[in-house]
């Protein structure tokens, strides 16, 4: 229940606001659709509400030349969506909107769940935040349509979500092994919806029952620190094997990030991005990278390698002005 607002005290104020949202990496191998993970990397949003209908949206950085800059933005769609939810649409009439985008679009780091966020975070900091996070949560889930990016992007860490009864509840923690996370992006895009279009509508017994041991394990894990736990943790028999056909070369690539030294290898989100989880400790990543580049080029399949880290923070405003709530 959202109560309403008096946004016209908002009149002296300034409606500008910068906010900071980092990439994810849904799944995780077995938790479709629940399991995800922030990383160090970041769209940032400059964002200032206008009464008047007038939209400028200006981006810079990954997907410049891509992104719709009319009502079909889906960051301007989210902050609509924002306004709606706290009857100040009738108020904020229009935005400038600067992005600058860091998140490779379309390849399965989280590129439309950080503009959603980014979008309802910024506008609902630049109205002192009329929505707690559980509510931006909520927001954001029914915007995106499943909580699994959106979650992390909002919170940071490593997050597991379940959606009941409309409700969405998140559980977000800092695993207690400190990991690197080694991701291949191949050069080309991959749409979520065709890569959900490719999966079944029901899945035998033994398959659920293969990613809940899996899933629990992965997590447990993590917890408690424990990385021979994690030896089958990341494998899935829920979307991958549906996937693969949609990425060349996918299981050369994760045999190649196991022999040079990753803990385990998964679909970063639905893809096409692949990304190998390694211990900090054990310094392999850079050589786990170039073997992973390696696999996919001999499927003629050119890629770019991101070396990241947990993000722990999750969405950020980065003006001293307004209180975090
Ligand atoms: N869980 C989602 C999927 C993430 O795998 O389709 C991508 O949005």
């Amino acid at each position: 229940m959202v109560m309403k607002m008096n946004y016209s005290s908002q009149n002296e104020k300034s409606h500008t606001i910068r906010v900071r949202v980092p990439g994810t990496s849904a799944n995780c191998g077995p938790g479709f659709d629940c399991i995800g993970l922030a990383c160090t990397i970041y769209n940032d949003l400059q964002l200032t509400l206008l009464r008047e209908p007038k939209l400028i949206i200006e981006t810079t950085g990954e997907g410049a030349n891509n992104i719709p800059t009319d009502d079909r933005n889906i960051v301007w769609r989210s902050i609509r969506t924002l306004l709606e939810r706290v009857d100040a649409a009738d108020i904020f009439k229009g935005a400038i909107i600067h992005m600058e985008n860091h998140i490779p679009l379309s390849r399965g780091l989280g590129s439309s769940a950080a503009a959603i966020v980014a979008g309802i975070k910024a506008a609902n900091a630049i109205l002192d935040n009329p929505l707690n996070r559980t509510e931006l949560l909520k927001l954001a889930t029914d915007i995106e349509g499943h909580p699994d990016n959106v979650a992390p992007a909002l919170f940071g860490g490593m997050t597991v979500s379940v959606v009941s009864k409309g409700q969405v509840q998140t559980f977000s923690f800092v695993p207690k092994l400190r990991l690197k996370l080694v991701v291949a992006v191949p050069d080309f895009p991959l749409s979520t919806r065709m890569a959900r279009q490719v999966l079944p509508k029901e899945i035998p017994m033994k398959d659920a029952i293969f990613n809940i041991g899996r899933a629990s394990m992965l997590i447990g894990a993590l917890i408690k620190g424990k990385e021979r736990f994690l030896q089958n943790a990341f494998e899935d028999a829920l979307h991958q094997p549906y996937r693969a056909e949609l990425i060349p070369g996918m299981q050369d690539v994760f045999d190649a990030a196991k022999n040079a030294g990753a803990l385990g290898v998964a679909m970063s989100g639905a893809g096409p991005c692949l990304i190998a989880f390694t211990s900090e400790k054990s310094r392999v990543e850079h050589e786990v990278a170039s073997s992973m580049a390696q696999a996919f080029l001999n499927h003629d399949v050119r890629t770019k390698s991101l070396i990241l880290a947990l993000d722990i923070r999750g969405a950020v405003v980065l003006n001293g002005d307004y209180r975090e709530d």
